[in-house]
């Protein structure tokens, strides 16, 4: 490599260190995606889920290629959403460890098969499952686009948000009780 190149590549990775200090600017909602079915499930942590469009009711989630979940969306065409709260700052942690693997993320903790089949995980803020409808890949990750098959929403409030490297609290449960639990069926949701 000559001396220009070896410039060029320090540039550059220059660049990905200050694009990474100006991304740990934003705060990002917390969420755990879920895919796949029966011994074949895992799960990661993610802050890139982000509304698409609410008519039709669409999401995204930017996905890095090598994780284990990528495969399996695209292999089921199929993912769950779990909108951590407050008080699940653990299973985030769970869910970024490379240490543990597929279903091993879920071992001891509380979850279920939604209706679609994709594991869903207990007590979270909302869960969704949704259909794959497109995936876009660039660079290292897939946009995967999701149209919601069904969700389920708690009443809880007090959300996750990674910000800064950290995660920090928005504690901001009141007494919402009068709100009852929804849960939107299949057909209704589409
Ligand atoms: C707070 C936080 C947010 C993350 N957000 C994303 C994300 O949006 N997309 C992504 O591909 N990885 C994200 N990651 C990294 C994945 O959680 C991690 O690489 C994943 O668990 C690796 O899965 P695997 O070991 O099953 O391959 C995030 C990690 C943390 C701690």
């Amino acid at each position: 490599m000559s001396k220009a190149d070896l410039h060029l590549v320090n540039a550059a990775d220059e660049i990905e260190r200050q694009f990474r200090s100006v991304m740990r600017r934003l705060a990002g909602g917390v969420s755990v995606i879920t895919a796949g079915r029966g011994d074949d499930i895992t799960g990661m942590t993610v802050t890139s889920l982000t509304s698409l469009s609410a008519a039709p009711p669409r999401l995204l989630v930017s996905i890095n290629r090598q994780a284990s979940s990528f495969s399996l969306i695209d292999r089921h065409r199929l993912f769950g959403v779990n909108i951590l709260g407050s008080d699940q700052q653990e299973l985030a942690a769970r869910f970024s460890n490379g240490k543990l693997k597929g279903k091993q993320r879920f071992e001891g903790i509380s979850w279920f098969s939604g209706t679609a089949g994709v594991p869903l995980l207990d007590n979270s803020l909302a869960t969704i499952e949704c259909q794959v409808e497109e995936i876009i890949e660039r660079h290292s990750h897939g946009i995967v686009v999701g149209s919601l098959l069904g969700f389920d929403l708690s009443h809880r409030l007090s959300g996750l948000v990674y910000w800064n490297g950290q995660y920090v609290d928005i504690d901001d449960d009141s007494d919402l009780n009068e709100l009852a639990n929804c849960s939107v069926p299949f057909a209704h949701a589409r």
